[in-house]
């Protein structure tokens, strides 16, 4: 389809009242996007000639989300209606001739539904064709007014519905095609007959069917196509929906997701073959999964690289880190960000990486806090260990080489480093770098006083009850019993 002759206008000015909230409704999110990024990238493949959006409240932040998107911004100052809004996009449109209009807050619309749309407008050579849909629960919507099978007779706001045309549950999406030497002699005979005085863009469609223009209907194949945001719970509702679409392409994709209704994932996010995603996962940004993994309960991974083969057990936190195949972290991991986990590395529970390169097979699976710090292939960190990488003024790195062992509970003092195969012993506090196969031990050495603390417990009970407490009796062999043979 060639669409030189195509404008998107889209309409993102209002408040969003009914949402209650600070921020602008087309900035509120669903489905790990905001509402009017959903929009555009549905629109994105028409490959239409320009794209506007009319932008009103907290324009500055909705112009700065949309124009890195390839969207330009048309402001709406004060806002009087999206008819209004339509004569305020006619001054950035050039010389399309039809434009797809759609409201910013309905984000759920398919590019094939946008797609048909045109199709039947161009067909059936339209001043105006309205994508509708048929609702179990038509109220809050404007209802189509139908002169045919086909035709449209007028658009009634739900404010202006009669008694009987409450009945009628075929809906107006506020999505359209319209051709615009139709549209602007229309929205010149709008008038503002409405309780909030505004020009109302569906009042255009009863004053084109009066010249006898064509009004066409497209009916949305899925009613929940058109669902718009007004409410903080139609805001859920519409993420239910976009969170259920991601699951069900991964699915479709070859990826296993147990009890997929607790399972969260943003859109940009991939997955291999034949991973499990267990209940109560998060999955977040632009997080890339290989094959073959297991992401296990409660575990919520942002901006993660997974290799193959990789197993994150129950309740891990992973950010912006990269896991090589076979890692194996958790459960009760926390990685911070720009780690790199490489190739068969074990990270256990209660540990915590920061900024580290953790080399192959290399493993620390108890209780350890690594910052800035490099370890070679085949080392393993005692439960405990610290790196101390911060004075309170500046981070410094720790290196640490191949084949080493850090015993438990030492503190790493950096900067320093522990060369290749050596060993420090547990409870060190290493403030000196360590030779290749040296063994630093840097704690005080033992002493054992026999006796000590027998003694010591008869001191303390004798000053506390000084007449109670008896020296101990001296043996008497008199009062032993007598060993006779038979
Ligand atoms: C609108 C339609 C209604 C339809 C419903 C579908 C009108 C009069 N009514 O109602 O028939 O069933 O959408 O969701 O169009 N906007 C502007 N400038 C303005 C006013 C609104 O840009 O001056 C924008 C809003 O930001 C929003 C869109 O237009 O993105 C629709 O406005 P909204 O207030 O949500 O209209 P609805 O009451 O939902
Ligand atoms: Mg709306």
């Amino acid at each position: 389809m060639s669409n030189h002759d195509l404008a998107i206008v889209i309409l993102a000015a209002g408040k969003g009242t009914r949402l209650k909230s600070s921020l602008a409704k087309v900035l509120h999110r669903a489905g790990g996007r905001t509402l009017i990024e959903h929009v555009i990238r549905a629109c994105a493949p028409l490959g239409a000639k320009q794209t506007i959006v009319v932008v009103g409240h907290q324009a500055d932040q909705v112009s700065s989300m949309v124009e890195p998107l390839g969207a330009e911004a048309v402001l709406q100052q004060p806002q009087h209606g999206t008819g209004h809004a339509m004569q305020v996009a006619r001054r950035a449109l050039g010389r399309a001739k039809l434009a797809v209009v759609l409201p910013g807050d309905a984000p759920l619309v398919r590019t094939e539904t946008l797609k048909a749309l045109i199709a039947a407008h161009r067909a059936g050579d339209a001043a105006a064709t309205i994508l509708t849909a048929v609702l179990a629960d038509p109220s809050g919507y404007g209802r189509i007014l139908r002169k045919s099978e086909t035709a449209v007779a007028a658009i009634v706001e739900e404010s202006q519905l009669t008694p009987d045309q409450r009945e009628l549950n075929e809906i107006n999406s506020a999505i359209y095609c319209f051709t615009l030497d139709k549209l602007w002699p229309a929205l010149a005979h709008v008038k503002p007959n409405n309780h909030h005085r505004e020009l109302y863009l569906t009042d255009t469609i009863a004053v084109m069917t009066a010249k006898n223009d064509t009004v066409l209907a497209e009916v949305a194949p899925d009613p929940r196509e058109v669902l718009g945001c007004n409410t903080r719970a139609d805001l859920a509702e519409v993420d239910r929906i976009f969170r259920e679409r991601k699951r069900a392409a991964l699915m479709d994709g070859g990826v296993t997701i147990q009890l997929p209704e607790t399972v969260l994932i943003d859109p940009e996010v991939t997955v291999g073959e034949d991973t499990v995603i267990d209940p109560g996962v998060q999955l977040l940004g632009k997080t890339k999964i290989g094959a073959r993994c297991m992401i296990r309960s409660g575990s919520v991974l942002t901006d993660a690289l997974l290799g193959d083969d990789v197993t994150v057990e129950p309740h891990c936190v992973v950010a912006q880190s990269r896991l090589d195949d076979r890692v194996i972290i958790g459960p009760f991991a926390r990685l911070r960000p720009d780690n790199h986990l490489k190739a068969g590395a074990r990270i256990g529970n209660f540990v915590e990486l920061k900024k580290s390169t953790i080399g192959e097979g290399t493993k620390a699976m108890h209780l350890t806090y690594l910052g800035d710090t490099k370890i070679g292939a085949k080392s393993n960190i005692g439960a405990g260990t610290i790196t101390c990488n911060y004075d309170g003024f500046h981070k410094f790195p720790t290196s640490i080489g191949n084949k080493v062992f850090i015993g438990s509970d030492s503190a790493l003092v950096a900067p320093v480093r522990i060369g290749d195969g050596a060993y420090v012993a547990a409870g060190s506090t290493i403030t000196d770098n360590v030779p290749a196969d040296a063994l630093a031990i840097a704690r005080g050495r033992q002493v054992n006083k026999p006796g000590w603390a027998s003694k010591k417990r008869r001191e303390l009970a004798a000053a506390e009850n000084p007449k109670k407490t008896k020296r101990p009796r001296k043996k008497s062999k008199a009062r032993r019993p007598s060993k006779k043979r038979p």
